[in-house]
């Protein structure tokens, strides 16, 4: 049986690379929601709905578990979703904050995220643990999925638009950066050129592939298998270039 993986559009592959490296013998099935996407700047109900219809699409498909590789649909439907399916595990992903903190460098904490994550309830907790440890900066980043949805993660105008985010925030101290989104993982390369000096860029799809694969050591569903599985990969746009842009990424 495969493990079900759910992004608004093509960003949630960022966290399902880890995931094969982690889990080669497991097979995979991936819905990408680009019809809907950009996700972080809806309403939260209306985040929520797209995400248990996709969760359901990818149940119908035979998932055995479900991986919600989407912070902002994390944010929004986590809980009713594990309220929903209680006999199957459901993985989200939240930003990396804790590993960022506990790197105690001088210079704040910057966190990239859509503005949905950012203002959602989970976050401001989240928040709430680290504050007294390190400077935690929220940079809300709304357009930026749409480039990458494009298959455009070194370009001209994604560029620009990341040189006036960091122009923006130029009067701080950086001392780490914390992706909040899974679609970012793609432009880290152009972050960091953009930057022009070293930070940590830390993203949450190790992670969040490690407790993936506790939960189905922790439930004895892993695959039996000693060969390498297979990765089927679904989005709700009709047409191949979806699929082949979703391909590149994912095997970048
Ligand atoms: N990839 C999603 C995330 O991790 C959000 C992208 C969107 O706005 O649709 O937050």
């Amino acid at each position: 049986m495969p493990i079900g993986f759910f992004d608004s559009g093509v960003g949630g592959l960022s966290v399902l690379r880890e995931a094969i490296k982690l889990l080669p013998n497991e097979h995979f099935i991936y819905f990408g929601d680009s019809k809907n996407a950009p996700y972080g700047v809806k309403k939260v109900e209306e985040v929520r709905e797209l995400t248990h219809k996709a969760v359901e699409f990818l149940i119908d498909k035979g998932a055995k578990a479900i991986v919600i590789a989407c912070n902002t649909a994390t944010s929004a439907a986590i809980s009713t979703l594990r309220e929903t399916y209680t006999s199957m595990p459901v993985i989200g992903i939240e930003p990396a904050l804790k590993p960022a903190v506990k790197l105690h460098r001088d210079g704040a904490v910057v966190i990239m995220a859509t503005p949905v994550t950012l203002q959602e309830k989970k976050f401001i907790n989240l928040m709430e643990k680290y504050k007294d440890e390190s400077e935690i900066v929220s940079m809300p980043c709304p357009g930026l999925v749409e480039f990458i949805e494009k298959g455009n993660i070194d370009g001209e105008e994604v560029r620009q638009y990341l040189e006036e985010k960091f122009k923006i925030y130029k009067n701080i101290e950086i001392g780490s950066i914390v992706l909040g989104c899974t679609h970012y993982p793609f432009v880290k390369n152009l972050i960091k050129d953009i930057l022009g000096y070293d930070v940590p860029i830390i993203d949450g799809g190790f992670g969040t592939s490690k407790e993936l694969k506790r939960k189905l050591e922790e439930l004895k569903v892993l695959s039996g298998s000693e060969e390498k599985g297979d990765v089927k990969i679904y989005n709700s746009l009709e047409g191949d270039n979806i699929i082949k842009i979703s391909n590149k990424l994912l095997y970048s």
